[in-house]
């Protein structure tokens, strides 16, 4: 089977990495990949986003399956444009179709099929442009911490919480004033969950799924959980609170009714769905959906999958995942991640980076935001390199990961020294 991947992050070359252990591959691309895709396929430039740029390299290079790694060409639609083009229609495709990318692409949306499928979630209301004064009598109805986001895609910015109403209310005039663009036209605002999060994974075919191992990321740039958000300085997997108890509710309360939610809403799903919870006393809530795997999740998640991801991939595409086999390592994998000097607001990139091939002697090296000039590894991303390490206790895990980064260089390579370290 010839495979492309849409994306070049650390999530897309972990799934390149996975699917080139099938015995299923023929060849596998990536659009527009990274220097670590390169030594596991071929890299082909462009954009997810140019359809009709996808469309001719599924053409050229003879693809029977294309992975969307990123949310944004999910939510353009990029799977509607492949199934309905006459010459690629055939064309296996693993991320929905545009109107279940809503799941993730409006909250508004997301929150609306929450309610009407009774999956739990945090109480809400929404608000447009030229409802301050309802929008503000609602956040006075709510206790503190007030959780204001906008309504569409904002890069992982667009969630605010905050404490002081006076200072919420001044947030929300400028979100409903487009402080994001088209993004927030319209805000949610929401109760604030207190608990622990963690992330779910499902791939299915719209009917039948298989659990993926369960992840936690490290989204603030400094250690404690402090600083700016970032898309994830870190990741771990399994999560020792996410035991049997919570799953099997997690399953029963969440996972199914997603599914059903979905078949009664008519919107056909093939992918993964990525479920950002937050365990409440025992009690799982959804946070936010997402349609496509998490970065760095992706890099703790799939190291610890036995069975092989392509033939799950042609499964979950043919509506017949029933019949795929699925089993994953009891390991604990943990991820760092490398991000450059500045991340996650302006950085420098073009930095060389040293001790790469050292490092994957013993780690599992994920490039995130690199690229090959005359022979050498550059930076080109705030988050450059995710290092895996695998073990069977925790500890060792995280200090196995930790070796791999000591080996791994560039100026101002900056990393979180705590990944793991709450969950001891
Ligand atoms: P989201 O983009 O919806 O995942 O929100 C970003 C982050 O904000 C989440 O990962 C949580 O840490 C936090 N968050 C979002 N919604 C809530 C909520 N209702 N209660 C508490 N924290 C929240
Ligand atoms: N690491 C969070 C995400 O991928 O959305």
């Amino acid at each position: 089977m010839n495979v492309l991947i849409l994306g070049g992050g650390g999530r897309e070359h972990a799934i390149g990495h996975k699917t080139a252990q099938s015995k299923n591959l023929k060849n596998l691309f990536f659009m527009p990949g990274n220097a670590g895709t390169a030594a596991v396929g071929k890299n082909i430039p462009g954009s997810p986003e140019d359809f009709e740029g996808v469309k001719k390299q599924i053409i050229d290079y003879e693809i029977d399956m294309v992975i969307v790694g990123p949310e944004a060409p999910l939510v353009a639609g990029v799977t509607n444009f492949i199934k309905s083009d006459a010459q690629i229609k055939n064309t296996l495709v693993i991320g929905p179709e545009k109107a279940a990318a809503q799941l993730e692409g409006s909250k508004d949306f997301a929150k609306q099929f929450m309610k009407r499928h009774q999956i739990p979630t945090a109480a809400y209301q929404t608000f447009s442009a030229g409802e301050y004064d309802q929008a503000a009598a609602f956040l006075k109805t709510l206790r503190p911490p007030y959780v204001l986001k906008a309504d569409g895609l904002a890069a992982g910015k667009g969630v605010l919480i905050i404490n002081n109403y006076e200072e919420a209310c001044k947030e929300l005039n400028e979100m409903l004033k487009g402080k994001f663009g088209e993004a927030s036209g319209k805000v949610v605002i929401e109760e604030f969950l207190n608990g622990i999060e963690l992330s779910v994974f499902v791939l299915t075919d719209g009917k039948d799924y298989v659990l993926l191992p369960e992840a936690k990321d490290y989204k603030r740039i400094k250690e404690g959980d402090k600083g700016l958000n970032t898309g994830g300085m870190g990741a771990v997997s399994p999560v020792k609170f996410a035991d049997c108890d919570f799953m099997n509710k997690v399953k029963q309360q969440i996972i199914e009714p997603t599914l059903t939610g979905l078949m009664k809403d008519k919107m056909p799903y093939t992918g993964f769905i990525f479920f950002g919870l937050m365990n409440v006393n025992g009690d799982p809530y959804v946070i936010e959906y997402n349609v496509r795997m998490g970065d760095p999740e992706t890099e703790v998640v799939l190291p610890r999958i036995k069975a092989d991801l392509l033939d799950l991939f042609e499964g979950a595409a043919t509506g017949d995942l029933v019949n795929r086999k699925y089993s994953h390592h009891s390991d604990y994998a943990v991820t760092v991640m490398l991000v450059s000097k500045g991340y996650p607001e302006a950085y420098e990139k073009g930095k060389e980076i040293t001790g790469i091939k050292e490092a994957e002697q013993k780690h599992l090296v994920f490039h995130a935001g690199t690229k090959e000039e005359n022979g050498k590894v550059l930076s080109n991303g705030g988050r450059v390199i995710a290092v895996t390490g695998m073990a069977g206790a925790l500890d060792d895990a995280v200090s196995c990961a930790y070796d791999g980064v000591a080996q791994i260089d560039f100026e101002g390579v900056t990393f979180r020294r705590d990944i793991g370290a709450d969950l001891r």
